[in-house]
């Protein structure tokens, strides 16, 4: 069964399948109106079960989008809606939903739900978010900085900020894609070390330094995310924001990595706290084809978990 949750879980040949994928589904669309059906139809008569237990807007509607222009159709799930959120097993719903619908995806808060849907699901089970990883936005994330840029491999990313579930995916990433990554942050929000294991122990160089205009020289790609994760406290909010705000990505910061530089933001973005609108909205910045990408990619996903 192929499930797609997560990078690190993934054969290597089977994430540059899916970038490869992406990047050729994604041309075949150009010039085409943004609603006008794929002409294979890969998922003809195939149902997609999308649960949210997280808010979402790219996700969301990049999957829903993603289906239906692939042929198949959707059923948008939020898990307080299910019986799911009022005390049914994991379980069960796995095994229920598997007789209605073809595929599944879930975004949810702790990874043993994800885990568990996929232990007792008969279909595809994707990741779209957990606490701890975010596999898909990275897929998006590699699939940009390669159509920009050419092939990831070998090159120098960083980090700045929190060490949260989308750094834990493009540590996997790393490993996998065979990039070197610097994180640059407060050490009490670094990285889970099992994530910088395995990227080391797959040859790449994952490098921890505290000072953020050391850490960016030589990048070629500067990435941050929000201070605030929508698992974490509200009450942390102002100790994550004292001890994130050196890490700020501005235009001082982005001008001591390399000139070309690219800049990355999962989104949704909180300007002027983990980046400025000048970066976001300046020459560096790629976010918006990011967002694009997430649907290019999970589409890609999607033909890759369902073998079509
Ligand atoms: N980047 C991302 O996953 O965005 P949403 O939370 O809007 O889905
Ligand atoms: N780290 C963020 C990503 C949102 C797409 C969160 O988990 O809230």
């Amino acid at each position: 069964m192929n499930h797609f949750l997560d990078i690190h879980k993934t054969d290597p040949a089977a994430l540059r399948g899916i970038i490869d994928s992406a990047a050729k589904m994604k041309a075949a669309r150009s010039g085409r109106n943004r609603g006008a059906p794929d002409d294979d139809q890969p998922l003809a008569g195939q149902m997609v079960a999308l649960i949210f237990e997280k808010p979402s807007t790219r996700t969301r509607v990049s999957f829903d989008v993603g289906v239906r222009q692939m042929g198949g159709q959707t059923m948008l799930l939020s898990g307080q809606e299910m019986q799911l959120g009022h005390g049914e097993t994991i379980a069960d719903t796995a095994r229920v939903l598997s007789r209605y619908v073809d595929l599944i995806m879930i975004r949810t808060f702790d990874e043993s739900v994800l885990i568990e849907m996929a232990d007792y699901a008969d279909v595809p089970v994707i990741n779209g978010l957990t606490d701890r990883t975010h596999p898909c936005q990275i897929m998006a994330d590699i699939l940009t900085f390669e159509e920009h840029r050419g092939p990831i491999k070998g090159k120098k990313v960083v980090w700045s900020g929190d060490g949260n579930n989308v750094c834990a995916s493009l540590l996997h990433a790393a490993g996998q894609f065979g990039f070197d990554l610097t994180f640059t942050g407060p050490a009490q929000l670094d990285p889970e070390a099992e994530f910088i294991g395995f990227a080391r122990d797959a040859g790449v160089r994952v490098s921890i330094e505290r000072d953020p205009h050391k850490a960016v020289e030589g990048a070629d790609l500067v990435v941050t995310d929000t201070w605030v994760s929508m698992h974490d406290s509200q009450s942390a909010k102002e100790r994550r924001h004292n001890m994130l705000r050196p890490y700020q990505v501005n235009k001082a910061l982005m001008s001591a990595a390399k000139p070309d530089a690219l800049f990355m933001h999962c989104l949704p973005a909180h300007r002027e706290e983990e980046v400025t609108s000048e970066v976001m909205d300046g020459p560096h910045s790629v976010v918006f084809d990011e967002a694009e990408n997430r649907l290019h990619a999970q589409k890609a996903v999607m033909r890759w978990c369902l073998g079509v």
